[in-house]
């Protein structure tokens, strides 16, 4: 089977953002990453009441990826119902994903990792 267009991907995104955990923003959020292999790997935003504990849903979608074998360089895209925060951009850089398709506002955008965040941090 062909690889799932970005479309796709942001409509997969969308359909799991309704299993996010988010009593205290109400903001469910959705993201799904695309390896390279084919698989779909899907993320949602899990809150705490401890406010600051919360993960946002890339984080447990590459999370998820990463616990199930999947390493940086292993991802061809991610999409996410929302702009990344400072912190996933972070963690989009990490995780080498080629291109990241997002909803900001009315507008689907599409950026690559050095583009949402330049000049990033490695070690
Ligand atoms: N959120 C994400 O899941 N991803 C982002 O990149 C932006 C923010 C979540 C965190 C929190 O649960 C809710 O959106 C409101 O900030």
């Amino acid at each position: 089977m062909s690889a799932p267009s970005d479309a796709e991907l942001l409509a997969a995104a969308d359909a799991v953002a309704a299993a996010a955990y988010a009593p205290y923003s109400n903001f469910q959020v959705g993201c799904v990453v695309l390896a390279k292999d084919g698989r779909v790997i899907e993320g949602v935003n899990v809150e705490n009441a401890a406010y600051p504990l919360g993960v946002c849903a890339e984080r447990t979608a590459f999370s998820r990826a990463v616990a199930e074998g999947y390493r940086p360089g292993d991802f061809v895209a991610a999409a996410i119902t929302a702009s990344p925060c400072g912190g996933c951009r972070q963690w989009l850089h990490e995780m080498g994903v080629e291109r990241v398709v997002f909803r900001n506002g009315g507008r689907v955008v599409t950026m690559t990792p050095g583009e949402l965040l330049p000049e990033s941090f490695e070690l």
